[in-house]
């Protein structure tokens, strides 16, 4: 039976490897998105503009959306922190850009040194810019559920932020379980928060697998009426601003999962399984 489409946000090449320590190369990059773009996604995230003082691993980006070979139909997406960060994405060809907030104050000073209230003004010339050259633009919300420096955070604190960057213009928000500290009730109770100013269908869970729940987070989200879900290929990644945080969930094991409760992807799961051989082969 077919519960109808599922989508998987594939963020493997920025949110796998930013937080790898070793260095890989910009042509191991671009492998590993060439690898992807036979999957089936229609969005892989493959860049981040921020300082390479705060983030080395991002410093290649432009090379890799320089070298990669575009598929048709899908969006190459890259973080964008500020103006600066817009206009390089611009420059290398970005399809679309995402903009990256926090629900704790905390989280938000160690990533982006700014409090909550300055991220969403450095946001807003950015989102307008991208609007007037028609760039999608995503909204993250990070520490939904818990943040490593404030502890637990409340839905309705995530719901203001989720509420303000959908206002601002983003196209989806992305909701995102740092920490992976998330349970199944917990991601309920702040999905209902969040529902209530943003409608499902604009919603994504980003789920982090520290605490193996993010496949019953999944489900919770699912069960919300949650229909993308972000993951990375090889279950890479962890935030280098978020101590103690593992890997994203795998987009391999989310796409099995999907297809077994009988949702469609439209994903290729043997070349999914061959990405994700690569892309735990660089790390280190
Ligand atoms: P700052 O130090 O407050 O900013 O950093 P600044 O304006 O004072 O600039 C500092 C230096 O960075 C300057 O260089 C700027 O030119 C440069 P210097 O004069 O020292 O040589 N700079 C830039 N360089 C390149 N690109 C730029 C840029 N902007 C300034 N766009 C800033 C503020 C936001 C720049 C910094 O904090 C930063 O880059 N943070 C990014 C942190 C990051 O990437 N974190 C990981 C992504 S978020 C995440 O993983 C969570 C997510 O996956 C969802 C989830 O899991 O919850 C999305
Ligand atoms: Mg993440």
């Amino acid at each position: 039976m077919s519960l109808g489409a599922c989508e998987i946000f594939e963020v493997g090449p920025r949110d796998g490897l930013q937080n790898e320590p070793n260095e890989i190369s910009v042509a191991d990059k671009v492998r590993l998105v060439d690898m992807l773009s036979r999957a089936g996604f229609s969005r892989i995230e493959c860049a981040s503009f921020v300082s390479p003082k705060w983030v080395p691993q991002m410093a290649g980006s432009a090379e890799v959306l320089a070298g990669i070979t575009r598929a048709e139909g899908i969006r190459y997406a890259a973080l964008t922190p500020n103006m600066r960060g817009f206009e390089d994405a611009q420059a290398a060809g970005a399809d679309e850009i995402a903009v990256f907030a926090s629900a704790s104050e905390g989280f938000s000073k160690a990533n982006i040194n700014a409090t909550i209230a300055e991220s969403l003004e450095r946001f807003a010339p950015v989102i307008e810019a991208a609007r007037h050259i028609d760039l999608p633009v995503r909204g993250y919300v990070s520490c939904v559920v818990e943040c490593p420096y404030d502890g637990p955070v409340a839905p309705s604190a995530v719901a203001d932020v989720a509420d303000k960057l959908f206002g601002m213009g983003c196209y989806e928000i992305s909701l995102g379980d740092t920490t992976g500290k998330g349970t199944p009730d917990a991601v309920a109770r702040m999905l209902l928060a969040v529902r209530n100013v943003v409608p499902a269908g604009r919603l994504a869970g980003h789920f982090h697998d520290t605490n193996g729940r993010a496949m019953d987070n999944i489900d919770a989200a699912l069960a919300m009426g949650l229909r993308v879900f972000d993951a990375a290929v090889g279950g890479l990644g962890g935030c280098p601003f978020a101590p103690g945080a593992a890997g994203n969930v795998a987009t391999e094991a989310v796409a099995a999962h999907l297809k077994r409760l009988g949702y469609q992807t439209g994903l290729d799961l043997d070349v999914i399984a061959e990405a994700a051989a690569f892309a735990r082969s660089l790390r280190s």
